[in-house]
Formats: C-alpha cells, structure tokens, sequence
C-alpha cells in the first residue's frame, strides 16, 4: 500500500474535519434556508436529520477512507471491484461536484473578503463613513470585482493546500479556530442584546409545522449534506489521514454535532438583526450580508465588530474551501502515480478558477440569465445542493455499504473500551441500509411532487 501522510495528533484531524464543515453553509447559507422554510419546524427537522441520518453517514464515509486508505475515487471504484462497475461514477461525481461547488463558494468568500477589507478601512483609514458607502448592491452590480475577490480567494486556498497536509494544513488551522470560536460568542452576546431577541426565540424555536412545505424535507436534507461536507468525498479524504488508533463513531458524531450547534448559534446570532432591520426578507441569499453590515455600522464600536465578524467568517470559508480542494487534489494524486501534490494544486485551482466567472457575473453582466425565475448562482446553488448532492451522498453510502463486509464494519465501529454498544451497531446499521436511502428518496419525491404541482 502507498505510503500516507496521517495527522500527527488527533487533534489535527478534527482541527481539519470541524473546519471543513463550519462555513459558509452555517454562516450564510443556513440562516436564509431556515427563512425560505418558516423557522421553528424547519429547525426542528434539520437537527433530526443532521443527527439521524447526517452523522451516519458522515462515520461511514470517514470508515471508507480510514478502511481503503483511499480518497472516494479510488475508493468507490476498489469497492466496485466486489459488485457494480458505476461505482467509479460515484466517485467521479464528487471530485467534479466538489470543484463545481468551490466556484461558487468562491464568489461567496470574496463578498466576505470584500466587507472584510471595507471594515478594515473603515476602522483604519477613512473612519466609519467609507464602509457605510458600501452596500451589497453596489457589490453585487459590480461583476468584475466579484471576479477579482474569487479569484483572489482562490488563489489563498491553492497556496494553502499546495503546502500539503502536514506543514500546511495542520498548522494553519490550528492558529484559526480559537479566535474563530471567541469572535462566535462575542457577536452571539452583542446580538441578543437586542430587543427583537423574543420574537426571534419564538420564531425559531415554537416550531409551526404549517410552514413546512413538500419541498422542507429536500432542503434540509440537502443543506445537511452540504454542511456536513457529506457527500463530496472530503470526509472519505479526511478518513483516509486517520490513524489507525482514531474511533471513527466518535470522531464522526462529535464533527456533527459541533456544526449542528454552530449552525443554530448562527441563526440566533442573525436572526435578531434580521428581525430588527424588517425591510430585509428572512428568505433572501443576501440576507446576512444585507442586515449586518449596516446594523454593525450603526452602533458604538460597529467598525471593530464588524471587522471582527467578517475575519472570522472568511477564516471558516478558507477552512471549507481547503477541503473541497484537498478533495480534488488528493484524488488526482492518488490516482495518477506520475502526478504531483503541486503541480495537481495549481491545475484544480486553475480549472475552479475558469469555473468561477461565471457565477461571479451572475449578478452583474450575466443578472438577466434567469432559470424558473433564479439567477444563475441560485440556480447552481438548488441544482447542486438540493439534487445533485443527496444523489452523490447516496452512491457513496451504496457503495460503503456494499463494498465493505459486514464483519469490517462492525469491527470498525464496536469500541470494546468505550460507550459505543453493538446496540448502536445495529442502529446505524438499520440507518444505513433503510432509513438514509428512505428519506432521500422521499425528499426527491415529494420535491418533484411540489415542482409538478
Ligand atoms: N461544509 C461547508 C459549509 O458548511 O460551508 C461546505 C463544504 C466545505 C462542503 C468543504 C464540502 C467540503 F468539502
């Protein structure tokens, strides 16, 4: 078996695997679903589905990579060797989805990278009035610079990752995460200061299941995916780092309930500012970017919070697009022996890059491109997150399923020495096998019932 680099400490792995999951999707992507979906139930379903059929499968892709010590294409395609040849699709599917999806988060972390620098200079340079020029609508109009920060984004990532797991990724992160967590909970206490805190609370958490809609369960187990970084391969990648020692059930259930909580901080963190500034829909994909500049800009000390704010936020969209990245790029590596980490970097950026124009125009050059009523980047968003991801998610799952024997399995997940009974065996068992496949396919049919009606 090829020689591979493995975290030098467990802390390492989870430094990486937390951070892949916390981003943009808790950040942005969450709070405006949880808008699109009604609050309270919608919250309610996602937690359940990110804990009973998200964190299984998240443990059984990290036990593919651990098991194979493989990244997904190699690794589906190995366990395709034992049943069916369109396993190698499976993992081809993620590598392209991963680098699709990178393009578009790209644009994302370059509005991030925009309001960053605007409150750098509001702080330092110009005082408070230049940030306050700044809107997201003049971004947003404004398709080349949206270009430029992608690329700009981008080009940070490749330099990241082109340092490689050790040197690069360990270290870096590890510097990223405590002031990440400090800048959470001091905005969340800012934020609940605020008189629309109750009506918040209730909107989130009295869950009105009326407000569910056909499509609810598609979207939350789409958005639980892609939070979760299932179904693109990451966690198979990450899997394939760990050490022999690890316990791939803890290790994967603490990953997801880790960014279960930070996806409902940010929503309590958002939702008052939102609620306060009402001329703002809760359903909107700008929805943080409208409210909390401008209410950041508003109060005593704005400038520092919201440089704050969006320093920490552009450290955890650095830390996703490193893994969606890495998932590229160590597949190429491990599937060409002639090909180098470096050289392997420089082209998959280089390819996410090309990508990335144009949804980076989508707003601007390109805002009157508009499938069923969605602007291009929306459009990519629903297509990828909402079919495309929950269908790859599954292959995978099918593919571990089949290709790795019982007996590996349980031996795998039964932890003589610690809490992990064969009675939870036999949970995520039934969860794999019956309950994961069954609710994505019913998401898939009661969406396209919503769609037909
Ligand atoms: N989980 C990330 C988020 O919530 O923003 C998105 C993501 C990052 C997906 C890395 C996949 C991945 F490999």
């Amino acid at each position: 078996m090829m020689k591979r680099g493995s975290w030098r400490t467990r802390f390492g792995f989870y430094l990486l695997a937390v951070g892949s999951a916390c981003g943009l999707g808790n950040l942005w992507r969450f709070p405006y679903v949880v808008g699109e979906n009604g609050g309270g139930a919608f919250i309610l379903l996602y937690v359940f589905m990110a804990l009973a059929i998200g964190a299984p499968m998240l443990i059984a892709e990290l036990m593919l990579g651990k098991n194979t010590r493989r990244s997904v294409m190699v690794a589906t395609k190995m366990m395709g060797q034992h049943s069916h040849p369109a396993f190698k699709w499976v993992g081809r599917l993620a590598v392209i989805m991963s680098l699709v999806v990178l393009s578009y988060y790209a644009v994302i972390s370059g509005w991030v990278l925009h309001f960053m620098t605007q409150f750098f200079v509001a702080l330092f340079v110009d005082g408070e009035g230049a940030a306050s020029k700044t809107n997201l609508a003049a971004l947003m109009s404004n398709g080349w610079l949206q270009l430029m920060l992608a690329s700009a984004h981008i080009l940070i990532t490749v330099v990241v990752v082109v340092k490689g797991v050790q040197e690069g990724l360990e270290k870096w992160i590890s510097y990223m995460m405590p002031l990440f967590a400090t800048l959470v909970v001091l905005l969340l206490v800012k934020s609940f200061s605020l008189p629309s805190t109750p009506e918040v609370l209730r909107f989130l958490f009295y869950p009105d299941f009326s407000k569910l809609t056909l499509s609810s369960l598609n979207h939350a187990l789409g958005h639980v995916f892609f939070t979760l970084s299932v179904g693109f391969g990451t966690m198979v990648t990450f899997g394939s780092y760990m050490r022999e020692e690890d316990h791939v059930p803890t290790a994967g259930f603490r990953v997801a309930l880790v960014d279960t909580l930070i996806s409902l901080l940010a929503v309590v963190m958002i939702f008052p500012v939102a609620f306060q500034a009402s001329n703002v829909p809760l359903t909107d994909p700008a929805l943080m970017f409208e409210v909390l500049p401008r209410y950041l800009l508003g109060i005593p000390g704005g400038a520092l919070f919201g440089l704050a704010f969006f320093v920490c936020l552009y450290m955890a969209a650095l830390n996703a697009s490193i893994g969606l990245l890495e998932v590229v790029v160590s597949n190429l590596v491990d599937r060409n022996k002639e090909m180098v980490r470096g050289p392997a970097t420089w082209w998959s950026g280089g390819v996410a890059l090309i990508l990335t124009i144009l949804p980076a125009l989508s707003s601007s050059i390109l805002k009157g491109v508009r499938i069923a009523g969605k602007s291009l980047i929306e459009s990519l968003d629903s297509l990828l997150i909402n079919w495309l991801l929950p269908l790859v998610a599954l292959g995978i799952l099918w593919a571990f399923y089949k290709g790795i024997s019982e007996k590996e399995k349980e031996t795998s997940f039964v932890d003589r020495d610690k809490f992990v009974s064969y009675s939870m065996y036999s949970h995520w068992i039934f969860v794999l096998k019956w309950a994961a496949p069954g609710v994505i396919i019913l998401g898939f049919v009661l969406q396209i019932i919503a769609l037909l009606k």
